[in-house]
């Protein structure tokens, strides 16, 4: 078994004393990751309200990190614009919440951030790989999405290889992360399955050195 030998890593804010915000995003510099994730909830797509893009316009005027933003919400398109406006560099929505995917990426073309679709553990890889010449990432949950602090679903290390060979297949570069429950007892699988970006967000705020749980998740 050969490891893949790094990964990106993505720091979610979720988990975080909102009234500390300005000192987790410290944390997560300092930390070295390489990016924050923003997890917008609706109430409707997902049973869970967090936060909208006037706070995310924050988070992204506060840190020097790339934001990504990960939309749980119904309609998504009618989101964009104001996400996009938010200044996040790449916008990610569920499969599960539109009936038209295709047309929901072309709105985001001109919008010229980054693009991706996040795939519930239910939902099959296989629909998203007629997708895959029109995004940047694909995000496969390894949780039911809505919440953090749940338990990864190892069903996810099977996905994460069957979609790394349809992009192999397809010659498609394409970023595939995992999202939810990943720790360091799952890590190093996911790379070796071909993952090429964590998402953690519970792990890293118990970590007693941020740092080092960071680069026990890239593998470095
Ligand atoms: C779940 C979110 C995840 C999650 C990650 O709906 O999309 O980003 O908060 O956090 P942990 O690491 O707590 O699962
Ligand atoms: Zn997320």
């Amino acid at each position: 078994m050969i490891e893949q030998p790094c990964a990106r890593v993505s720091i979610s804010v979720l988990g975080t004393d909102f009234t500390e915000l300005g000192r987790t995003l410290e944390r997560i510099r300092l930390s070295e990751a390489d990016s924050i994730h923003l997890d917008i909830m609706d109430g409707r797509f997902v049973p869970n309200i967090s936060f909208g893009s006037s706070i995310a316009a924050d988070i992204v005027r506060a840190s020097a990190l790339p934001c990504r933003a990960h939309l749980m919400i119904e309609h998504p398109e009618d989101a964009f614009d104001t996400f996009v406006g938010a200044g996040v560099t790449e916008l990610l929505f569920h499969v599960e919440a539109t009936r038209f995917p295709f047309r929901a990426l072309q709105l985001l073309k001109r919008s010229g951030i980054g693009r991706g679709v996040a795939v519930n553990p239910a939902t099959q890889v296989e629909s998203v790989v007629p997708l895959l010449d029109s995004v940047d990432t694909v995000l496969l949950m390894s949780v039911e999405p809505g919440f953090g602090g749940q338990s990864f679903l190892p069903g996810t290390l099977a996905k994460v290889r069957m979609l790394r060979s349809a992009a192999d297949r397809a010659g498609t570069p394409l970023r595939i992360a995992v999202d939810g429950g990943v720790d360091a007892s799952n890590a190093a699988a996911l790379r070796d399955a071909g993952a090429d970006e964590l998402v953690a967000g519970t792990a890293f705020f118990r970590a007693a050195d941020s740092a080092a749980f960071v680069r026990l998740l890239k593998g470095a």
